[in-house]
């Protein structure tokens, strides 16, 4: 018995990348898919692969920003088999600019795509997943770029939305058996070639590399997982943490801007968070200590 024998997984955005290596690798754990695409070669090009290697396919040509368009994902897979049990909302843009010279127009594309195109989707099956008793799992992606990373910060925040989504939709849907987590991956594929300064080695960096992280989170091995953004990055695997509220928890029934300042140069000053997908140290304002090891 395969890992995902009888199961039915929507996969959007599988033309190219990590999506066409998701599908490539649920299929082979035995997986029933419906992929999606807006990309026609693309989608007909994974389907040929899922094909010859004896899996089984629906392709659906469309885009994950139409409402429409996710809802039928949905009605196909059910058509299909009668069942969904899980989706993987990979569908995604990306563009690298200086914020000032950012545009409305790419602003709005990459926040449609990445965050509506996954609440359309993720929406759409969790709607059923629910209404059908029977649970399901949503499988998200993120990226490490929510941590902040420079001169991607539009598509950095439509990521860290993606987040947020995952860990909200994990509370409101536990009781409902839909477990809901995120992965951060790192692959060298067509969306980041123009944006890596040095070719990374095809190996290492390889979308195949991923796949498994996927499949895993979407079987039932994974099933005392929720809420999660699990991060892929080169050799690593790591969790990212959560943000919410820290020690020290400081109260005052009137903060007063002389007070906060105070506060920020004595209690919190030593809890300032280091940001950034780097992770890079946090520096501290001028004649401020800083945390312990603050540094360039
Ligand atoms: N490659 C990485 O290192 C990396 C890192 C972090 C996150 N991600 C995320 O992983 C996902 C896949 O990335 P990739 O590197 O394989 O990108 P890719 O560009 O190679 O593939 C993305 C696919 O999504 C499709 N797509 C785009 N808009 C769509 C829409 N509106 N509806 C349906 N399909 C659409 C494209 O046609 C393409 O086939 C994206 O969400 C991306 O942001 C990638």
């Amino acid at each position: 018995m395969k890992l995902l024998e009888d199961r039915v997984i929507i996969v959007t955005g599988v033309g190219a990348g990590l999506g066409r290596a998701y599908s490539l690798d649920l299929s082979r754990h035995g997986a029933l898919l419906v992929l999606n695409d807006i990309d026609e070669e693309g989608l007909a090009e994974t389907d040929r692969q899922i094909r010859a290697r004896g899996g089984r396919a629906v392709a659906r040509v469309g885009s994950v920003c139409d409402w429409d368009h996710a809802t039928s994902l949905v009605d196909t897979a059910v058509a299909s088999s009668g069942r969904l049990d899980g989706i993987v909302n990979n569908a995604g843009i990306h563009y690298v600019v200086p914020s000032v010279h950012d545009t409305p127009e790419r602003m709005r594309q990459v926040m449609e795509t990445n965050v509506l195109g996954t609440q359309y989707t993720g929406t759409a099956a969790i709607r059923h997943m629910v209404a059908s008793g029977r649970g399901g799992v949503v499988l998200n992606v993120s990226s490490g770029a929510a941590s902040g990373m420079a001169s991607i910060a539009s598509y950095s925040a439509s990521k860290g939305a993606v987040a947020s989504l995952t860990w909200s939709w994990a509370l409101e849907l536990r009781e409902d058996g839909v477990r809901v987590n995120a992965i951060d991956p790192a692959a060298y594929t067509v969306q980041v070639e123009h944006t890596m300064a040095v070719r990374p080695s095809p190996v290492t960096w390889s979308p195949d590399r991923i796949a498994p992280l996927a499949t895993y989170l979407v079987s039932d091995l994974s099933a005392s997982v929720t809420g999660q953004v699990v991060r892929r990055w080169g050799d690593d695997l790591h969790l990212m943490s959560h943000h919410g509220p820290m020690a020290p928890w400081l109260s005052d029934p009137g903060w007063t801007v002389e007070k906060l300042d105070r506060a920020f140069r004595t209690e919190l000053s030593d809890h300032l968070q280091s940001y950034g997908r780097d992770m890079r140290k946090y520096v501290p304002f001028p004649g401020t200590a800083g945390p312990p090891g603050a540094e360039e």
